[in-house]
């Protein structure tokens, strides 16, 4: 299975397989795994590596001498861009939201150690369109300086980047197996799309093996997924094209996003977050931040409450890092 998709250009940048530990009880009484993709390795981990392997092996087999990329200040997706260009010998540009910091923090202070340059816009952290104008603008002045940019959209959420979550969904069904646990659902904290697209792509080609496949959950955090933009079944289907698979395999029906987590706003914290964030850091030792995990993991504490899982289901949370961030100013929840 693995093997379809080995004929798409791929950087090796992650640790992978990552571990899946099992976890304690859920409210409810279903059994919590935790699949650490908090722990891929790259510039200190997070789901942004499964998808910068593919976004920057087609970069690298297009002959790009640097990379461009876009996020709120405290991006995950921006600290793991550096990395990646750190390790490639790639030129990287981050256009970020606010005004550059006095004392940089968290994941902007790791970006700076990666070499990357990174180009403040002054713009709010939730205003991604005008992010993504900026990013092109500035692409087209690389181009146009020759520095043959590869440029790639917020969160890297495009077919060739959640191509990396197909590929971790076969992992993860594959450690599922080896423990002889089948999963009722896979949960996991969604912000511009490609996780989930990736990861209904490689549900959707498992399924068509003849294998019983769990419900993905993805959990919003942000107003574009909330509102259904990207579109997540397209981006998945668009996804399974990539890889060779026939579009129809995927159903709209697939697609099952709970937009009730978010709270205001993208990047403002919840009292539900930051309970979860206890949560897990006192079940497990498992550390979570307020922008994305801690409010993805809130939804799967409250559809376990609200008994969406029966007692005695596995539901496996897929942890998609964000650590870095809890050293960033407010990025712990405040109290015990
Ligand atoms: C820690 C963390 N979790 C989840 C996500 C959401 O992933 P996606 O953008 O693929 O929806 C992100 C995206 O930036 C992230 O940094």
């Amino acid at each position: 299975m693995p093997s379809v998709f080995g004929h798409l250009p791929r950087a090796r940048l992650a640790t992978l397989p990552t571990p899946l530990e099992r976890g304690s009880e859920l409210p409810g009484g279903a059994r919590l795994w935790m699949k650490r993709d908090d722990l891929t390795g790259l510039g200190m981990g997070g789901n942004k590596a499964r998808k910068l392997e593919f976004l920057c092996g087609a970069a690298v087999a297009q002959g790009a001498r640097s990379l461009v990329t876009v996020g709120a200040a405290q991006s995950n997706h921006c600290r793991m861009t550096a990395a990646a260009g750190a390790m490639l010998g790639l030129e990287v540009h981050l256009v970020l939201s606010g005004d550059a910091p006095a004392v940089p923090t968290g994941n902007l202070l790791l970006s700076n150690l990666f070499g990357a340059q990174q180009h403040f816009t002054g713009s709010e952290e939730s205003h991604w369109g005008e992010l993504e104008i900026a990013r092109e603008a500035l692409a087209n002045e690389l181009r146009a300086a020759g520095a043959e940019p590869y440029s790639i959209p917020i969160g890297g959420s495009t077919p060739v980047g959640a191509v990396g979550y197909a590929v971790a969904f076969v992992e993860l069904m594959q450690q599922c197996q080896a423990f002889d646990v089948t999963p009722a659902a896979i949960v996991h904290t969604s912000s511009s799309g490609g996780t989930h697209a990736g990861l209904l792509a490689g549900r959707a080609l498992w399924r068509l093996e003849g294998h019983d496949v769990p419900e993905v959950l993805a959990i919003g955090v942000a107003k574009g997924v909330n509102m259904g933009m990207p579109n997540i079944a397209d981006l998945a289907r668009d996804t399974i094209e990539l890889i060779g698979g026939d579009r129809s395999i995927l159903d709209r029906g697939d697609v099952r996003v709970d937009p009730n987590w978010m709270g205001h706003d993208y990047g403002v914290p919840t009292r539900a977050g930051d309970a979860a964030i206890r949560w897990a850091a006192r079940h497990g030792g498992w550390v979570l931040d307020r922008v994305y995990s801690g409010k993805g993991f809130a939804g799967l504490v409250g559809n376990a409450e609200a008994g969406r899982w029966a007692a005695g289901n596995d539901v496996v949370f897929i942890h998609t890092g964000g650590t870095p961030a809890i050293f960033a100013a407010g990025g712990v929840p405040p109290g015990r």
